[in-house]
Formats: C-alpha cells, sequence, structure tokens
C-alpha cells in the first residue's frame, strides 16, 4: 500500500474516505500541499524547457448544435501528445515533495503500468528530467506503443494480455521500492485529479467563464474530478458528463465496480452518455475529414455525447449555452488501427448492424 502523504506538512492528503454509497470520496486539494506540489512543477518545467510546453492548450469553437455553442479543448498539443503530461508532471512533482523520489543521485526509477497515453507521457518526460523510467504494458498493445517508449529510453515489460490493464497495474504496484522505485498510480493518486483542478480547469474558465456543460471521457477519471471539483466551485450549477465506452473505446474504461479506480467519486459526475466503439470512431473520421482535426478516438466519442446533450439542451431552451468538450490526444498514435482506415465506412455500410 502507498499512503498519499506530504512529508513535512500538517496537511496530508487524505482525502480518500470510505463511504457507504462510493468506496472513495474525494474532495478539493488541500491549498497549501497543492501549492507545494505546484511550486515543484514549475522547478521541473524550467529545468526542461521542453515541459514549459504542458499545458495552455487551444479551446477551439465547433460548429454549434441548434444554437448551443461547442468548444473542444485539445489536449492532444501536450508535448507527449495528449492530457497525461499534466498529471505525470504533477505526480513526478509529488513523489518529490513526498520526499519518495530521490535527486540527484542515485536517480529513482519511475515506475507506471499503462496500456498508453501515460506510458508515454512518463517516458517522455522521465527522458527531459533524465528520470530512468520503467513501464509495464499489456503484451498485446500495438506495437508502435513498445516502439515509442524504447525511442525514448524507457524500459518496458509486456505483461499478460489476459490480465490487461490491471495486470501491468498489479506489476507496477509490485515495483514500488522508494527511493529506488517510485510508482506514480495514477489511477489510487488523488494529485492525478490535482493537476486538472490546478491547470486544465483554470484554463476553460479564462476562456469560457460561462461554461454551462464539461463532457470528458473517462479512464481514471482525474480529469473528470479535477475539472468538475473547480467548475463547480466556479459555478455549482455546471453540468459534468462522463462518457462512457458502451463496449471498448482504446483508453477508456467504465469506472464501476472492481474497474472503479480509487480516484472516482461519483459526486463530481452529474450524467453519464454512452457511446459504441464504432460510433467513437466514425466521429473520429468526421472530425479529421471535416474540420482537418487528427485526434483519437475517445475525442470522437466525447464530441458525438457533447452533441447529443447540446440537443437536449436546445429542447430545453437553452440555445446560447456554451459546452466545453475535452479531446484527449491526437490521432497520430492510431494510424495503425482501422480508426481511420479509408475502408472502414463502406465496410460499415456493408457489414450487418
Ligand atoms: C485516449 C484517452 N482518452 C481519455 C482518457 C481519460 O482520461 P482520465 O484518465 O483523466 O479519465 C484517457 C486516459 O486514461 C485516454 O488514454
Amino acid at each position: 500500500m502507498i499512503a498519499f502523504v506530504f512529508a513535512e506538512t500538517d496537511v496530508e492528503t487524505e482525502p480518500l474516505r470510505p463511504s457507504p454509497l462510493n468506496p472513495f470520496e474525494i474532495t478539493p486539494p488541500p491549498e497549501g500541499a497543492l501549492a507545494r506540489v505546484r511550486a515543484r512543477a514549475r522547478a521541473l518545467q524550467e529545468r526542461a524547457p521542453l515541459l514549459k510546453g504542458i499545458g495552455r492548450t487551444p479551446l477551439i469553437e465547433l460548429p454549434p448544435v441548434e444554437g448551443v455553442r461547442l468548444r473542444a479543448k485539445l489536449e492532444g498539443r501536450n508535448p507527449s501528445g495528449s492530457l497525461k503530461d499534466r498529471i505525470v508532471l504533477y505526480l513526478i512533482a509529488a513523489g518529490l515533495e513526498r520526499g519518495l523520489i530521490a535527486e540527484p543521485e542515485p536517480k529513482t526509477t519511475l515506475v507506471e503500468g499503462t496500456s498508453g497515453n501515460t506510458g508515454i507521457a512518463l517516458a517522455l518526460i522521465g527522458a527531459a528530467l533524465g528520470f530512468p523510467v520503467r513501464v509495464f504494458m499489456p503484451e498485446d498493445v500495438s506495437l508502435e506503443r513498445f516502439k515509442l517508449l524504447r525511442a525514448f529510453g524507457a524500459a518496458v515489460e509486456p505483461t499478460p494480455a489476459e490480465l490487461g490493464t490491471d495486470g501491468a497495474i498489479e506489476r507496477a504496484r509490485a515495483a514500488h521500492d522508494p527511493p529506488h522505485a517510485y510508482w506514480l498510480a495514477q489511477h489510487e493518486d488523488p494529485v492525478n485529479a490535482w493537476a486538472h483542478y490546478d491547470t486544465t480547469a483554470p484554463e476553460i474558465l479564462e476562456e469560457c467563464p460561462d461554461v454551462a456543460a464539461f463532457v470528458a471521457p473517462t479512464g481514471t477519471t482525474g480529469t473528470l474530478m479535477g475539472v468538475s471539483m473547480r467548475l463547480k466551485a466556479h459555478n455549482p450549477d455546471v453540468e459534468v458528463v462522463a462518457v462512457w465506452p458502451e463496449d471498448k473505446i482504446m483508453g477508456l474504461r467504465r469506472p464501476v465496480g472492481d474497474k472503479k479506480p480509487k480516484i472516482c467519486d461519483d459526486r463530481w459526475i452529474d450524467r453519464v452518455i454512452e457511446i459504441s466503439d464504432r460510433e467513437a470512431k466514425r466521429a473520429t473520421r468526421e472530425l479529421a475529414r471535416r474540420f482537418g482535426l487528427l485526434v483519437g478516438p475517445s475525442s470522437g466519442a466525447a464530441w458525438l455525447a457533447a452533441q447529443r446533450l447540446a440537443r437536449e439542451y436546445a429542447g430545453r431552451g437553452r440555445r446560447g449555452a456554451s459546452i466545453v468538450v475535452c479531446f484527449p490526444d491526437e490521432g497520430g498514435r492510431y494510424l495503425s488501427t482501422d480508426t481511420f482506415a479509408p475502408h472502414a465506412e463502406a465496410e460499415e455500410e456493408g457489414s450487418p448492424s
């Protein structure tokens, strides 16, 4: 077990209390602890200027739906191509603040179990800061992912496909041995949500203070938790909408039962919209072909969910309202999948549904 406690502080990051309704409760970060993590993150960015490119991603206007405005936050514009740069930076900063990551020598190995974007973000940021990185990944994820991680110098260890991402997470948990190895634990450490509370949400409020709804797909749920806590402090009426995979969408999971991450607290989610993989991929192709936006299938799912919500708002007389939708990553890393295949639509049309 990892205790998410900060060294030399009276403010423990212990927002995780069991409750009969939710396994865990998550609350806004204590300002003192957040300020120290933020200061560490800024210092890391000073050390490796590439990391100054994390955050401040564009919020672009998409065509309105029945008079409801849609704005997309393009998280693929982070240096490693996804929103995970934000959380990896803050999780490393938190490890330093807790005194569990050693510097300058011998450097602690940073460890995570992941099937995708977090591993890529960790490999890039670890390289930029000079930390060794060890990533556990299910053996059946795309070859590019293994190659990309190795290109950044990370050690990548395949885990059995049948155990899925959970198998990779368990190997990472077992490798946790500070100060030699530090497990980032994105599904369990509330600092994941703090990163979005401290960066993503203020960026949204700066550009769109009248935001009526925030729509984001769920993996660890860190994005939704962090953004929701901040937006609802600004305006309790903001609606926070989770996009769940109806079946299987790459990078996403339904946060229920034993798949519920410890940082997920249902109180911060107002409603759920389910999207199928097929619908998500079709919407992702449309984003590329209509707007030149090359993003991953979870963005397609989020866009589709936002359009459904917009239609509902219009029906309820809320024309002119603004919906902000999170586009988590860029599309280049999906080129070897069937997401953008030119024949995908024809095949779909020809196949029984
Ligand atoms: C492609 C993609 N979309 C969305 C998400 C969801 O982000 P979060 O983990 O903050 O819920 C993830 C990460 O898990 C992801 O890899």
